[in-house]
């Protein structure tokens, strides 16, 4: 049998594709290498960390806000290998979903390595073993961690995000290489169970890809949970032995540090896998970063073999490659979609939470773009005054002349839900004004949303 599509890749970008091809009546096919369906995202990356910060993150309500509350407990203690075990069953539930997605669209399963023979065949090796015959590929192989030359990865002492969601302590001291997304989630996680956190970051800010103001909101909130930072500062040596790890970073004047510590996380980002694929077979380029080159409708220069999500360029976020699933799906029925890059949007599960959407300060400037902006703290509101979450801020960004919103950038408690507001507002370009004149539910956090455009309307908070 020939199937029309076969996806390579179970991930979020994979499995979305596969679903979106068969709603549209395509005999499809998907092949994944490992046991359990979902890629990174459900297996060891989305699922597993927003477990565990959901977990820790009621631990330390418990150590710290609940006495304030008026909720008298004594003590509460760490299960760590409980919380594992939880995050575990989130992580099977959200897999076993996917298999059940699967079996209802009818889409055929095969388990194993999936190597291109040629265009039109992949073989595929491993727990099925089979020749799978098709007429359109779609490659969503994801990424892996990224890892400095000269670090030797032991998984024990030296660290990536995969096995810091599997540990079975609570560190004393971790090391993070890296302030990005991961460095910071995870550091939350083991912060609030106690463990001491330091992270080496070479940029001079933390989260640097976000807004400016993010990042420095983000290092004062952590910094309470007992966060340490060395920022500006280049790793250039890291050693473990027996239960000590050793990472030697050197500032921007030459200084150099030694911090020692019990783990080492590295956390400096991640890089497109194509290892086993066998591309050259069929005739598929990389580029530089070893990402598989794609045309605006993420095809590869092989007409009818397309590429979606972390293996190509773009952020590496579960939702941009659902996004691009569905769109290659549609590409190739006819359809003619359409994703707007500018609007996909970046989330940091810390509490305060962290979400943008559209252009940083720093971008409109780098443009020239003339810009105004509107700013409201949690603090002011009595919502976040009620629930005592008042860290943080909603920051939003609109053209000096139109008043069209550019970016909004939010870190704060529900930031992460409340952003769906920006990229809808932006979707159908509102402008500040349109949405500071609608009614927003009193009391919510929401109501920070309406007071930051109220501020950049014409400056016109009104309760600050
Ligand atoms: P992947 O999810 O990486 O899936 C690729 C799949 O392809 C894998 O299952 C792999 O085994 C399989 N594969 C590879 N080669 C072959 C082959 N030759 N044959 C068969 N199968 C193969 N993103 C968010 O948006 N929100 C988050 O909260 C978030 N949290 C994260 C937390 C962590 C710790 C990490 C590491 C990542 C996180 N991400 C998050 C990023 C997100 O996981 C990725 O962007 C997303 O998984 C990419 O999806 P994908 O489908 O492109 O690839
Ligand atoms: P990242 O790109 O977010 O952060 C890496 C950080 O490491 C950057 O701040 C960078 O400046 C720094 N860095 C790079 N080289 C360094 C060096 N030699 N020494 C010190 N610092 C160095 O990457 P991260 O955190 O590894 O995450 C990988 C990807 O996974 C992210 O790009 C993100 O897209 C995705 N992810 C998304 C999440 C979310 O959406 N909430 C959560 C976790 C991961």
């Amino acid at each position: 049998m020939k199937y029309d599509v076969t996806v390579i890749g179970s991930g979020p970008g994979g499995y979305v594709a596969a679903i979106r091809c068969a709603q549209l009546g395509l005999k499809t096919a998907i092949i994944e290498k490992y046991d359990t369906l979902g890629g990174t995202c459900l297996n060891v990356g989305c699922i597993p960390s927003k477990a565990l910060l959901d977990s820790t993150e009621h631990y330390h309500n418990a150590e710290t806000t609940f006495k304030e509350h008026g909720i008298t407990i004594t003590k509460p203690k760490v299960n760590l290998g409980q919380m594992i075990k939880r995050k575990n069953d989130v992580v099977k539930a959200t897999c076993d979903g996917v298999d059940y997605l699967m079996k209802k669209n009818k889409i055929d399963v095969f388990h194993g390595i999936g190597t291109f023979k040629d265009k039109n065949t992949i073989v595929v090796a491993g727990k099925d073993k089979k020749e799978v015959q098709t007429d359109k590929v779609i490659i969503a192989t994801g990424s892996k961690p990224t890892i400095l030359p000269f670090i030797k990865l032991d998984k024990k002492r030296v660290i990536t995000s995969t096995e810091a969601l599997n540990l079975k302590e609570v560190p004393k001291h971790m090391i993070i290489i890296g302030g990005g997304v991961i460095g910071m989630e995870l550091g939350s996680v083991y912060a609030r169970l106690g463990s001491k956190i330091t992270v080496v970051e070479f940029l001079d800010s933390i989260i640097p890809t976000m807004d400016g103001t993010m990042g420095k909101e983000l290092q004062k909130a952590t910094k309470k949970l007992g966060f340490e930072f060395y920022l500006g500062h280049k790793v250039v040596e890291v050693s473990a032995k027996g239960n000590v790890v050793s990472v030697k970073a050197e500032s921007k004047k030459g200084e150099t540090v030694e911090i020692k510590g019990v783990y080492c996380l590295v956390s400096i980002g991640r890089k497109p896998y194509t290892d086993g694929l066998g591309l050259e077979n069929a005739g598929i380029e990389v580029d530089k970063a070893g990402r598989i080159e794609v045309d605006d409708h993420l095809q590869t220069k092989v007409a009818g073999i397309y590429a979606i999500g972390d293996v190509v360029k773009g952020a590496m976020l579960a939702h941009k490659a659902e996004e691009e699933g569905t769109f290659v799906a549609e590409s190739i029925t006819g359809q003619k979609p359409h994703i707007n890059y500018l609007l996909i949007p970046g989330v940091v599960y810390t509490w305060p939470e962290v979400a943008s959407v559209g252009y940083s300060e720093e971008q409109l400037k780098e443009q020239g773009r003339a810009y105004k902006t509107g700013s409201f703290p949690f603090k002011a509101l009595g919502r976040a005054r009620a629930s005592m979450d008042i860290d943080g801020l909603v920051k939003v960004l609109a053209d000096k002349s139109t008043d069209e919103i550019l970016g909004v950038h939010i870190i704060g408690a529900r930031a992460a839900d409340m952003i769906a507001t920006g990229v809808t507002a932006m979707e159908f370009r509102a402008s500040a004004e349109d949405v500071a004149r609608m009614s927003h539910a009193h009391p919510t956090y929401m109501e920070a949303v309406k007071e930051a455009c109220l501020a950049a309307t014409d400056n016109r908070p009104i309760h600050m």
